[in-house]
């Protein structure tokens, strides 16, 4: 990338640099397990066959606190903005939606252990590196080092627009992404006042006390495009990616592994590491019969016009990661789909596992109940199997007394 304004010539330490921060506590897990939070409306299926999930932050909540107790690494909420129907259909799917900076952000006062991820869009609107730097020390001090963001760039001209902006080209927003994780880190590490003259952004005697407690919050992003891999193996922690190839299994295991060889390499040129996490939609039940007559229920009550709809919403937009995808059972979503006993789901995290991969995000269809299931059918096979370790918890995960002395 060209760049012929000053940015820090070497990223800030991660929080996973730090032996006691929440980050690295995780990062002492075989394989990452996350739960990806339907904070809108239809999560990630649409579909009108009956379940419980639901969009309303006390769902979330009690998810995210279940997901806490069963030894979760994190949680995430993904960022839309859908004009009114949302992507169509009977279902109106995404129209509804909570805000997920401030829901993840919500989590913080009622969980203790957990990783919360907000997503936020840096280039809608007048966000500012001082406002997130700002924001991001306050979250970072209430969720005691817990709380990361996921900067997304947006890659839907629909909605820049609604924003009264025009969509920036896609390697020039990556740029713009760069400049502004740049200041941020100036921002979060600096005991001076800052002054620079753009480019994007500019700033004068700008200064954030107090500083997060691990050098930076957690930094993620979601992006399989090489301008968006340039710019995560700089500054993110964690990169979500998908299957270049598709979302069945066994395509993803034959193009994964060398997308994330290429990854780790071009972060160990930046002499860093970045954990690469993978979303898959767990479709599970006690057989394999039962599970896919759970999924081929769900396609059977598709809500198709809302199906077509998010189609179409990808097609318009210029996300890389997607563009070579084998998109079977679309219906369902989510970037990759495993559907089978609990053996087989377990199968597929550890095919996932030697493709390279460093954790799963998952989603489900009936958030609530197939959580349980996957807790008490799924999650044991994956201690037996040595993709998860007993959580160690550590001092700086723990509380601080409200009153000194
Ligand atoms: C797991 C995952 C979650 C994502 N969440 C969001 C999101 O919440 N909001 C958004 O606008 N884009 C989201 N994206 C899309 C990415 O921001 C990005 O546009 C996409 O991965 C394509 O990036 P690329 O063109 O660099 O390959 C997500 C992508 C993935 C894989």
């Amino acid at each position: 990338m060209s760049q012929h304004f000053s940015l820090p010539s070497s990223p800030l330490l991660s929080p996973g640099d730090f032996a006691g921060s929440p980050l690295s506590r995780v990062l002492r897990q075989p394989f990452l397990l996350g739960l990806f939070l339907p904070i809108q409306a239809g999560g990630w299926t649409p579909s009108t066959l009956p379940r419980t999930t639901s969009w309303t932050f006390d769902y979330n909540l009690a998810l995210t606190r279940r997901a806490e107790e069963l030894g979760f690494d994190l949680v995430f909420g993904l960022a839309q903005w859908a004009s009114k129907g949302g992507y169509g259909g009977t279902t109106k799917y995404r129209e509804t939606s909570l805000d997920s900076f401030i829901a993840t952000a919500a989590l913080a006062g009622a969980t203790e252990r957990i990783l919360l991820i907000s997503t936020l869009h840096i280039l809608y609107g007048p966000w500012h590196p001082v406002h997130l730097a700002k924001f991001g020390a306050t979250l970072d001090h209430i969720a005691r080092g817990r709380w990361g963001i996921n900067m997304v760039t947006g890659y839907a001209a629909r909605e820049p627009a609604m924003f009264g902006m025009t969509k920036v080209e896609h390697d020039l927003r990556y740029e713009m992404a760069e400049v502004f994780a740049s200041r941020l880190a100036q921002l979060w590490s600096s005991n001076e006042n800052l002054t620079v003259d753009g480019p994007y952004w500019s700033m004068e005697d700008a200064f954030v006390t107090p500083k997060p407690r691990f050098g930076r919050p957690i930094m993620v992003n979601a992006s399989g495009s090489a301008a968006g891999i340039r710019y995560g193996v700089r500054h993110s922690d964690i990169m979500f990616i998908t299957s270049p190839a598709g979302n069945q299994l066994e395509d993803a295991v034959v193009s994964v592994p060398g997308h994330v060889a290429a990854i780790r390499t071009a972060a160990a040129a930046e002499g860093r590491q970045v954990r690469t996490i993978i979303n898959p939609m767990i479709l599970c039940r006690d057989t394999e019969r039962e599970a896919i007559a759970y999924r081929d229920a769900i396609e059977a009550a598709a809500d198709t016009e809302a199906v077509e709809g998010f189609a179409e919403h990808g097609r318009r937009g210029d996300a890389q990661a997607w563009r070579n995808q084998r998109r079977l059972h679309r219906a369902i979503g989510g970037n990759l789909h495993l559907v089978g006993a609990p053996e087989q789901i377990v199968e597929g995290f550890l095919k996932l596992r030697d493709a390279g991969v460093d954790g799963v995000q998952l989603t489900f269809y009936d958030f609530a109940p197939d959580l349980e299931h996957f807790a008490e059918k799924v999650l044991p096979l994956m201690y037996q199997a040595g993709l998860r370790l007993p959580d160690v918890p550590t001092a700086a995960a723990s509380r601080q007394p409200a009153f000194a002395g």
